[in-house]
């Protein structure tokens, strides 16, 4: 058997909102060929979205939830965290999480606890029902929307070692995974989930230096660019830590070395680091309220 045919699932997932995160997750699956595309539903309120997801990947759509569900075991939760309590409240309310026997419920949703979920799914059931749906939640990041992204997950009690291991197949279809404890999404969110944007700003800052300097907004672009794509690619091939690699392109007295005294001066290591912490406070809080 080949290595593809050994990673490929056979159990149909459902995904309850039909939006950017789900297109990544969906066109993941089927471009790595994990799923085949005729095990993939999909339900959208909008006509339009539904009909640009049937003709660009050619699976089933419906405009309910409902039959999404119930026709498939493992069902991903990927509407916005505000849309999220209502979708699934009322999916609990018409059964919808009722047979088959085991379910793998898999929430994309930022900042929404596995309490939150439990408390939706789990009430109006009997203790004895309980066990066989496992819940998940997971931190994607931007990046997965062109499968390279990272998403961090945490699952409930009820999941076993084989919907781990599913959860972690579906995953990698969007890039790299990380199982943690739940304890620690804050945490997560607060360096991968609102990663993307600070690399971005600090790209921003590059370019617009490259540009005082008298570049032209498309040399800098691509000065910067591929300096950022060339340095994380040496870090990969080379396995070094970050602070070996800068030291080796930090002689005494040359240029670099000017720059990161200015870093060093300026206190942007504590600032970046405060950030970061601001992230995890403000995620911390958002969970809260949810
Ligand atoms: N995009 C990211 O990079 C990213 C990163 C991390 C986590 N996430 C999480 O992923 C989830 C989805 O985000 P997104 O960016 O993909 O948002 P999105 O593009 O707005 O997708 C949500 C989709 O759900 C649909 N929807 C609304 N109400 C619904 C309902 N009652 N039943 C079924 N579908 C419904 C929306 O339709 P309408 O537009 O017609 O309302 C929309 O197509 C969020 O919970 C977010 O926190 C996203």
């Amino acid at each position: 058997m080949s290595k593809e045919n050994v990673s490929k699932l056979h159990t149909p997932i459902g995904f309850i909102g039909a939006g950017n995160m789900a297109e990544a997750m969906i066109s993941g699956l089927i471009r790595t060929n994990t799923l085949s595309a005729g095990l993939i539903r999909a339900a959208d309120p909008s006509p339009e979205r539904r009909a640009y997801i049937a003709d660009t990947y050619g699976i089933e759509t419906e405009a309910d939830n409902h039959p999404v569900v119930q026709q498939c075991p493992i069902v991903v939760l990927a509407v916005k965290p505000q849309q999220m309590a209502s979708v699934v409240s009322d999916l609990a309310a018409r059964n919808g999480f009722g047979e088959p026997s085991r379910r793998l419920v898999i929430s994309v949703a930022a900042g929404l606890t596995i309490a939150s979920f439990e408390k939706w799914i789990y009430e109006g059931l009997p203790d004895h029902q309980r066990h066989r749906i496992a819940i998940v939640r997971v931190m994607p990041n931007t990046p997965a929307l062109v499968g390279e992204g990272i998403s961090a997950f945490s699952a409930n009690a009820a999941a076993t070692p084989d919907d781990l291991s599913v959860t972690r197949r579906i995953l990698s279809a969007m890039g790299e995974t990380v199982h943690c404890d739940e304890s620690r999404m804050n945490a997560v969110t607060a360096v991968s989930g609102s990663g993307p944007a600070y690399c971005f700003y600090f790209l921003e800052a590059i370019i617009d230096a490259g540009k005082k300097l008298g570049l032209t907004e498309e040399e800098a672009e691509k000065l910067a660019l591929a300096t950022f794509r060339g340095s994380l690619r040496l870090l990969a091939v080379q396995k070094e830590k970050p602070a070996v690699l800068r030291g080796k392109v930090t002689s005494p007295g040359g240029t670099t070395e000017a720059a990161i005294r200015v870093f060093d001066d300026a206190g942007v290591r504590r600032a970046i680091m405060e950030a970061v912490e601001a992230a995890a406070r403000r995620a911390s809080e958002l969970s809260a309220t949810n």
